[in-house]
């Protein structure tokens, strides 16, 4: 009995099916500070991931994904529907638009376990915003925003890493 249910041809998809659910599989704890060592700028990597509810020294990689893909999502979602962005800054908008396409994408990468497409998507979602800084260099406000968006993506990028086990 024991044996037939062993080789059950369902159970490798139950098995990822529980993995990806309850991440039983993927479970792993890392320091915040070997995390952010890999940040241009550290002190705010730890500032992001110790607002993590639960955070203390080490986050879990998979929740402080999905966490700090929400965290870039709300600040996108703030410069995507912020007035003087959408009027003044029409091709910031179109950018903005990209990038809520991306954290979208990168959420579904995310929960699929495809972590190098979520690594690119983070990518994509920097190299966006970044465009958007050349068309708004006069508006601090939008600069803010930009700023708090690319601070976060690095993140995705370096927990994606994590997750595709290159560290
Ligand atoms: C990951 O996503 C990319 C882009 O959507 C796709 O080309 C690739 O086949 C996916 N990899 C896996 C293992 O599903
Ligand atoms: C970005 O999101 C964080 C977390 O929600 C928030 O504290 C910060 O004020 C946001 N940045 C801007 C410019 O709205």
């Amino acid at each position: 009995m024991v044996h037939s249910f062993i080789k059950h041809p369902l159970l490798p998809s139950l098995l990822l099916l529980l993995c990806s659910v309850f991440s039983l599989c993927s479970a792993r704890t890392v320091k915040i500070r070997d995390i952010c060592s890999k940040h241009p700028k550290p002190d705010i990597c730890g500032k992001i991931l110790l607002s993590l509810p639960g955070a203390a020294e080490a986050v879990d990689l998979r929740s402080a994904s999905l966490y700090v893909i929400n965290v870039a999502h709300g600040n996108a979602t703030e410069g995507a529907g912020d007035p003087e962005t959408r009027q003044r800054y029409n091709a910031c908008s179109k950018d903005y638009t990209d990038v809520l396409l991306s954290l979208a994408r990168a959420k579904k990468s995310y929960s699929s376990g495809n972590y190098s497409d979520l690594k690119s998507n983070g990518a994509i979602v920097i190299k966006d915003v970044q465009d958007c800084d050349t068309k708004a260099t006069d508006s601090t406000y939008v600069l803010l925003i930009n700023q708090d968006v690319v601070d976060t993506s690095r993140i995705i990028v370096i927990l994606a890493d994590y997750l595709a086990g290159k560290y």
